[in-house]
């Protein structure tokens, strides 16, 4: 087999566990999941884990965000992370058209205070997102169908306000967008390029787990309340 075109884990493994080990843990609700996810779902490898987890609530906190859309929720990992990172009045609005993944989420979002903030659509998040008004999120994190993350990227910057985030994961895509040979490798890589040219947009790639592009739309963030 061509190791390039296996799924191959970009940060070697004692890496990755060196940064779990040395990463704040996340609540008793989320290892939980966790642990489902790995044991009960055939996806394991689709859920971001603790590193990513802490990821996210750091840039939910710093970010000062309150208004987050999510393209992905799966098992609710993520969603709930950045959801105990929002103040009391934070909303999430969570995005899935898998009807098993979001009663999942649904299960472990009742059971957690903070699940009072997040919202899940469930359906295709393209149509979703159209319906969203612009200028409104903070943050976006885009964490679904590769073949569309051009498509969810355009419109996340369509509903961002000035000076919000978009996070993308899987952007080193298992190391497949060095030799694309697939539509959702092509896909992937066509859609770091974009990024990359894009003048709306300050970037940064991030070589945490599979890869997150870090997006920063141009402007002035309006001053906190
Ligand atoms: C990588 S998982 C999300 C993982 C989650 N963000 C986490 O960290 O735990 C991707 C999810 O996107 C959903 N998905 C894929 N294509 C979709 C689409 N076109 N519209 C809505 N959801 C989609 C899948 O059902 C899956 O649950």
């Amino acid at each position: 087999m061509n190791r390039i075109y296996s799924y191959m884990d970009m940060v070697a493994k004692e890496a990755e566990e060196y940064a779990a080990e040395h990463t704040t843990p996340l609540s008793p609700l989320l290892e939980e999941i966790e642990q489902f996810t790995l044991t009960a779902t055939p996806y394991p490898s689709m859920l971001t884990g603790r590193v990513e987890g802490r990821f996210l609530q750091l840039m939910v906190h710093l970010a000062g965000a309150r208004n987050i859309v999510e393209i992905g929720t799966f098992t609710g990992y993520s969603a709930l992370a950045m959801a105990e990172a929002l103040p009391a009045d934070g909303k999430i609005l969570t995005i899935d058209h898998d009807p098993e993944h979001a009663q999942i989420a649904l299960n472990f979002f009742d059971r957690s205070p903070d699940g009072k903030k997040i919202t899940l659509h469930q359906g295709e998040a393209l149509a979703i997102l159209q319906g969203l008004p612009a200028g409104q999120a903070d943050l976006v994190f885009i964490d679904a169908d590769k073949r569309n993350y051009a498509a969810y990227y355009e419109e996340s910057m369509r509903i961002l306000r000035d000076g919000g985030l978009i996070l993308a994961d899987n952007a080193l895509w298992y190391g497949r967008i060095f030799q694309p040979r697939d539509e959702e490798s092509r896909a992937m890589a066509e859609f770091n390029e974009r990024v990359k040219a894009d003048g709306r947009a300050e970037k940064l790639f991030l070589t945490i787990r599979d890869g997150i592009y870090l997006i920063r739309k141009k402007g002035a963030a309006p001053p906190l309340p």
